[in-house]
């Protein structure tokens, strides 16, 4: 089987200034460096708000920190009349690897379609930035529909047209677990994420389903990490509120399987 390295991402939200952001990326390369981190263990990434990005290029850049990061939302358009928007090509002029794309809270509070998610994908790609393609179902989906419908749906819709090659990380965030407390067993977490990675072999054939990261978010923390990752198909996680305490954050990416 392929070795895929776990990757460990923190989505800050609307949280933490520049200023802020700074503090945060260098006491957690800190950590990572008294862990004697090996990148070959985890990949560590932050996602901060966009008035972030340029100081935690600063930071990163200037000292190589081992800390990759990414923008939590693209524009579907490459530059034009979007007041308002971000383009990728500015995320990559700041070196920006990924970016977020269908977080449940743009489709919920910012009406995002299936649509305008595929356009995005292909935004990030147009550009060279690895999306980060979040799907997940709501509690009366689940209800509904059972486990893996809804997310292998979106994930289906997100990628028409997609070019495989170009890079991927699928996120499976199930709406009824984010913020709440109440996180997916790990059980749960492998049944849908094997089901995405079923319609990644569809779509993209063996080698690139084999390669491509699937994580589980929704109450994800320090100590509940580990089970998640020992499951077969679930290749890291997305965390919201517990990537926001350095403390917390930190004893994340230092999981032990
Ligand atoms: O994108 C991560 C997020 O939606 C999960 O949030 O606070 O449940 O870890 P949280």
């Amino acid at each position: 089987a392929v070795k895929r390295t776990p990757f460990i991402a923190g989505n800050w939200k609307m949280n933490l200034d520049h200023l802020q952001a700074i503090a945060f990326v260098q006491k957690l390369a800190w950590s990572l460096a008294d862990a004697k981190h090996d990148p070959a263990d985890a990949e560590v990434a932050v996602f901060p708000p966009f008035t972030d990005i340029r100081s935690v290029q600063t930071l990163v850049s200037a000292d190589s920190l081992p800390v990759a990061y990414g923008a939590q939302d693209v524009s579907a358009h490459d530059s034009g009349a979007y007041t308002g928007e971000i383009s990728g090509a500015f995320l990559a002029k700041l070196d920006c690897a990924y970016v977020i794309v269908g977080h449940s809270e743009r489709r919920t509070l910012h009406g995002e379609t299936d649509a305008d998610i595929n356009a995005k994908v292909l935004a990030a790609h147009r550009h060279g930035i690895v999306p980060v393609l979040c799907v997940g179902e709501t509690a009366e989906d689940l209800e509904a529909h059972g486990p893996s419908a809804v997310p292998v749906a979106q994930l289906k819709a997100a990628l028409e047209g997609v070019d495989g090659s170009k890079g991927l990380v699928v996120a499976y965030e199930p709406v009824w677990a984010i913020g709440s407390g109440q996180a997916a067993t790990p059980q749960q977490a492998e049944q849908v994420c094997e089901a995405l990675r079923v319609v990644l072999r569809e779509q993209f054939g063996d080698e690139v389903a084999e390669a491509t990261r699937v994580l589980y978010g929704g109450s994800v923390k320090a100590a509940n990490i580990a089970s998640f990752l020992r499951e077969p198909n679930v290749d890291g996680a997305l965390v919201g509120g517990a990537s926001l305490d350095i403390d917390e954050f930190s004893s994340i990416v230092r999981f032990k399987k």
